[in-house]
């Protein structure tokens, strides 16, 4: 199947000096990892993401909460970068600045060869300890989890005996604060920005193709379904990510 791809997105690319591209779950479905609103399987499935990722769920049931954040790391490890990680990491050859920012948890637009990239929600691999903060180092190797997960003891932090919690940004929480800053510095200095499989539902990520619209920068959207971005993208490619990307770096260059 061809993909139309609009002849103005091809011509702003084309002269484009900074491109932004701001990521979420839908960049890595196609990887295999299921996105933050997909119905959640085996011992998680009377959960949302929502009710575990917070401090209190792991406050009130840690096991339940480490072992889900070590089932994800389990399926991050083992699923490859799809087409659209390696097509976002090729558009950094071809436009003079390019910025990876993204809502993910997982390392995959590293592993395809994006680097710097912000993660404004943590990263699986950097745990760290509850109490007092100290970075945790992982055993290497992929966790062995079974099919549909358990719960799991976390380990105990080597500074303070604490417990230690998953690197990532908990709902409540705030953002890190160099990353955050980075991105919106980013998304007022870019020529385009792309928002590719995300919801455009939780703040303050959100916000940020706005910050870009509003300095005229052309704001694409990349989704197989509507979302409160549609209104404010100036494009809308709908459908899946690792099929619209590569075809938009083919049409392009
Ligand atoms: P969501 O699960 O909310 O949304 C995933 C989006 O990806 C949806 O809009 C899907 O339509 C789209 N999608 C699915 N498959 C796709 C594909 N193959 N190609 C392109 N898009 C596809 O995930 P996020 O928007 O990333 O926060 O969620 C944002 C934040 O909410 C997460 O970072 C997490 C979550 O709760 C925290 O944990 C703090």
């Amino acid at each position: 199947m061809s993909i139309a791809i609009p002849s103005e997105l091809i011509t702003a690319l084309r002269g484009a000096k900074h491109v932004v591209f701001l990521t979420g779950a839908g960049v890595s479905a196609e990887s295999g990892i299921a996105t933050f609103r997909d119905a959640m399987t085996g011992l998680w499935e009377r959960y949302s993401a929502e009710q575990l990722a917070n401090a209190d769920a792991f406050r009130r049931d840690r096991e339940l909460v480490w072992g889900w954040y070590e089932w994800r790391r389990m399926q991050v490890m083992k699923a490859e970068p799809n087409a659209a990680h390696r097509a976002i990491a090729a558009i950094a050859s071809k436009v003079p600045r390019v910025d990876v920012v993204t809502q993910n948890v997982d390392d995959l637009h590293e592993r395809a060869g994006s680097d710097k990239v912000l993660h404004l929600h943590g990263r699986l691999n950097r745990p760290f300890c509850f109490a007092c903060g100290h970075p945790h180092t992982l055993s290497a190797g992929i966790p062995n989890e079974p099919e549909g997960g358990r719960r799991l003891a976390p380990p105990q932090c080597e500074r303070c005996g604490g417990y230690v919690r998953p690197g990532v940004v908990w709902f409540g929480e705030m953002l890190p604060k160099s990353q955050w800053d980075a991105a919106v510095e980013a998304c007022e200095a870019c020529d385009v920005l792309f928002s590719v499989g995300t919801s455009s539902l939780v703040q303050p990520a959100a916000g940020l193709p706005l910050l870009a619209a509003r300095r005229r920068a052309m704001v694409v959207q990349v989704n197989p379904n509507p979302t409160s971005l549609d209104g404010i993208a100036q494009i809308n490619l709908v459908g899946a990510a690792g099929v619209i990307m590569p075809a938009l770096v083919d049409a392009t260059w």
